[in-house]
């Protein structure tokens, strides 16, 4: 591909995130990671922040720009989910501290700077955490907003409900506010929500494809993700785990591997018990505008398919 497709990665690493980076990482000729923001979400930004240059180093891309982000959601307490993903986020396989230095500079500032200086049009925004970083950069430089090619998320559910609380997925429940801010803003918006993500388990001879590559780098995922899908085989009594982040990846490579339509999405952010839902109007009920292609089926094979082969070339 003559130009690869320009991408800022927003995470929160997590054994996922690291696949969907992983996976970024073995499509060269597709896509140019301009950098990696890390917010606080699975686990605390010291960590998500480590996390993102451990990932980068296995890979054997430490000329990637890491840059640190919000230690917080805009108006709540943070929420973790070391239950998940373990107290570093990056349970499972033993990893070196990273030696790569961070940016200094803040995530959104990075963000901000560099929609204002790539051609309007050029940058696809890849979000697979909470909202947080995007949505302070939005708040702080509107003009940025139809400057984005489009932003790709991981977050939310309806049909599927919730995985943190009964209404909400974690990302948005995070910070609800920030997804508010960043569903009301005109960005044009892929989600991929728990009701495609929960159709991508990590079978066992999904796992096994993966660890019969014999590479460092994917022997490392199998043992990540043989440890973060322990809590969803527990609680979904499933053949492996759902694996969330790569979706927002292999649909910018393989677009036609998912299927969804266009919504109203709306985020819950006053009532506590719904506190983060995203409200999608999939049979379009109301008239309220549609700001979301909200996906919800996906050719599972397919993605494995190229996961795996991608995962090959790192
Ligand atoms: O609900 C799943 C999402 O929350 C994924 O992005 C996972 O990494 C966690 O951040
Ligand atoms: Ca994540």
């Amino acid at each position: 591909m003559a130009n690869p497709r320009k991408i800022i990665i927003d995470t929160d690493p997590g054994q996922d995130d690291a696949a969907a980076i992983m996976l970024a990482f073995g499509s060269p000729e597709e896509l140019d990671v301009l950098g990696i923001t890390t917010v606080a979400g699975n686990v605390p930004l010291s960590y998500t922040s480590r996390n993102a240059r451990i990932v980068c180093e296995l890979c054997g891309r430490t000329d990637t720009k890491v840059f640190a982000g919000a230690d917080k959601p805009i108006a709540r307490k943070l929420v973790t989910a070391e239950h998940v993903h373990g107290k570093t986020g990056l349970d499972g396989p033993v990893l070196d501290e990273p030696t790569m230095p961070l940016q200094t500079q803040h995530s959104v500032d990075f963000i901000v700077e560099t929609l204002r200086s790539e051609p309007e049009g050029a940058v696809t925004l890849c979000t697979l955490g909470p909202l947080t970083n995007i949505g302070l950069a939005f708040q702080q430089a509107p003009d940025i907003i139809p400057r984005v090619h489009e932003l790709v998320m991981m977050g939310g559910g309806f049909f599927e409900g919730g995985n943190i609380t009964p209404a909400a997925e974690f990302n948005i429940y995070v910070d609800p506010e920030a997804a508010d801010i960043v569903f009301r803003s005109g960005v044009p918006i892929v989600m991929m929500p728990l009701d495609v993500t929960h159709k991508l388990l990590t079978r066992k001879d999904r796992v096994k494809r993966m660890a019969d590559l014999g590479t460092r780098p994917a022997i490392a995922m199998v043992e990540m993700l043989e440890f973060f899908e322990r809590f969803d085989v527990e609680k979904y009594g499933s053949d492996g785990g759902p694996l969330h982040d790569p979706t927002v990846i292999a649909y910018l490579l393989k677009p036609e591997l998912f299927k969804g339509r266009t919504c109203n999405v709306e985020i819950e952010v006053k009532s506590e018990l719904t506190a983060g839902m995203t409200v999608v109007d999939w049979w379009h009920v109301t008239h309220r505008k549609r700001n979301a292609q909200v996906i919800r089926d996906v050719d599972a094979d397919g993605f494995f398919d190229l996961l795996i082969e991608r995962f090959a070339r790192i």
